[in-house]
């Protein structure tokens, strides 16, 4: 580490000059947790971050391939650091994460982009720093991509941005292969961290003051399958819960197969986990959740939200939905509409289905037409709407606690922050700062938002 930090900072002759980097995430919760252990390594070499690819030496995509508008959107981000290298000529350009994991893309980017100095994938985030070395070194794009990954690196450095919420991997990689998904390909098998490793970090973190942590893992449920004699997640769960005074626990992703009645007793149970299950259920028809590869059957799904609404007041269940899957028929598209109004999801992310070359679906007969898939979603985000803006409803004129994340962005007057079942309030108020738990009271709600005060109840010397 300490010559790649001379060399950072010598690179530039005598001016000894702090170098910049900028850094991109696309992609979900663990690219955003990947991309903090890449600025704990920048930390340690020296540089600082900068808000402008205009101002930074070093320039970081970390890339998903979820859906292919995701991978668009980086090849038009790479086409415009072509041009700025154009008149940057000594700037770094490095592209990581699950897009460039596939080999075809990271061999199109080399021949397309010779501009670009790196590319590595998901399994050799703890080989960037030796990477870079290379990278700056050579006159050519250094590619490397492991075919697996390897065993889980607990020593990684990690620089994250808030000091009082986080990010934490308890599970790596996918074993379900939904027929429509990439993620099992690009992040490779499941892998459990020790709990012991887990419940050291938590602890840690609440002993410096963070508020709240959110669990990480493409399927959490199935935590500590990998790992002989080690606790299942409902009982990371409650150990977290009890061992180490965080105040608020968040988990995401659950999936339905296994998501179990022991789970939804520790959710009910646990002081301090957060009323809010992520559950994406993808599909309403048991016809297209077969051939998803899903496992599970839409009667079970609607038993398991029944269930966690009667065992936890209060409980927001949230999930993802696809539409226009090969085959999706008028009457199956029915069966999602019919079951997103029987759950009456608090809120979903919706998603036009989008082919990915490599995964079982790609290859199924009956693509939907793009006008088709983008009717059905216009129709499933109508309904959805409905559902969200009932449920915020429900809250006006209650109070809630909120975590304070700082001043909305598109209104500085006004701070946000998120209630504990994961819903977004805007307010206003004395004495707020970014980091801390308040009470707030609901004065409206929207589809999307909730808006509160705080100070209420509190009396004046005149009152
Ligand atoms: N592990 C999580 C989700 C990871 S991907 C889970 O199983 O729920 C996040 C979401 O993207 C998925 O829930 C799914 O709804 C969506 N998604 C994944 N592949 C997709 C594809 N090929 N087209 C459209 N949406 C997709
Ligand atoms: Fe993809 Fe399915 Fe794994 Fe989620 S559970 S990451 S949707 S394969
Ligand atoms: Fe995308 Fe990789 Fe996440 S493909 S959704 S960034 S695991």
């Amino acid at each position: 580490m300490d010559n790649l930090f001379i060399a950072t900072v010598l690179l530039k002759g005598d001016e000894m000059q702090i170098k910049k980097y900028s850094l991109t995430v696309f992609g979900c919760q663990m690219n955003e947790r990947d991309a903090e252990t890449l600025r704990g390594f920048l930390d340690e070499m020296g540089y600082e971050e900068t808000a402008a690819a205009g101002d930074a030496d070093l320039v970081i995509l970390n890339t998903c391939a979820v859906r292919e508008k995701a991978e668009q959107k980086v090849f038009g981000h790479i086409g415009r650091l072509g041009l700025l290298k154009q008149k940057k000529p000594n700037m770094l350009i490095a592209v990581c994460g699950c897009m460039v994991q596939q080999k075809a893309v990271a061999e199109k980017i080399r021949k397309r982009y010779p501009f670009v100095n790196l590319v590595f994938g998901t399994y050799n985030l703890a080989a960037f720093p030796e990477l870079l070395k290379q990278a700056q070194e050579r006159g050519e794009t250094v590619v490397s991509l492991l075919a697996q990954a390897g065993g889980i690196e607990e020593e990684l450095p990690v620089s994250r941005q808030d000091n009082y919420r986080a990010w934490v991997n308890i599970t790596y990689g996918c074993n379900n292969f939904c027929s429509y998904c990439i993620v099992p390909y690009v992040r490779g098998r499941e892998r459990s961290r020790k709990s012991a490793d887990i419940i050291r970090e938590v602890k840690g973190l609440s002993d410096r003051g963070f508020i709240e942590i959110t669990l990480l893992g493409q399927n959490v449920n199935s935590y500590g399958k990998d790992l002989p004699g080690e606790t299942d997640f409902a009982g990371l769960l409650a150990r977290i819960d009890k061992e180490t005074g965080i105040k608020r626990i968040r988990f995401t992703t659950s999936h339905p197969r296994d998501f179990t009645e022991k789970l939804i007793r520790t959710i009910a149970e646990g002081e301090n986990i957060c009323e809010h299950v992520h559950l994406p259920v993808q599909a309403g028809s048991n016809r297209i959740l077969k051939l998803m590869n899903r496992g599970y059957t839409r009667e079970h799904y609607l038993d398991l939200a029944a269930m966690l609404r009667s065992y936890i007041p209060g409980c927001s269940i949230t999930t993802d939905i696809i539409v226009g899957f090969p085959g999706e028929t008028d009457e199956d598209f029915a069966d999602t509409l019919d079951l997103v109004d029987k759950v009456s999801f608090d809120a979903a992310f919706t998603f036009m289905y989008s082919r990915r070359p490599g995964t079982p679906a790609a290859e199924m007969q009956d693509q939907i037409p793009l006008e088709l898939k983008k009717e059905r979603f216009r129709k499933l985000v109508n309904l959805q709407n409905s559902h969200s803006l009932r449920h915020n409803q429900a809250l006006l004129g209650k109070t809630v606690e909120v975590l304070v994340e700082g001043p909305s962005k598109t209104n500085p007057a006004v701070w946000t922050g998120k209630t504990r079942t994961n819903r977004t309030v805007n307010f206003t108020g004395e004495n707020i700062r970014k980091g801390i738990l308040l009470p707030v009271q609901i004065i409206d709600a929207k589809t999307w938002s909730l808006t509160g005060r705080t100070g209420f109840g509190q009396r004046n010397a005149d009152d």
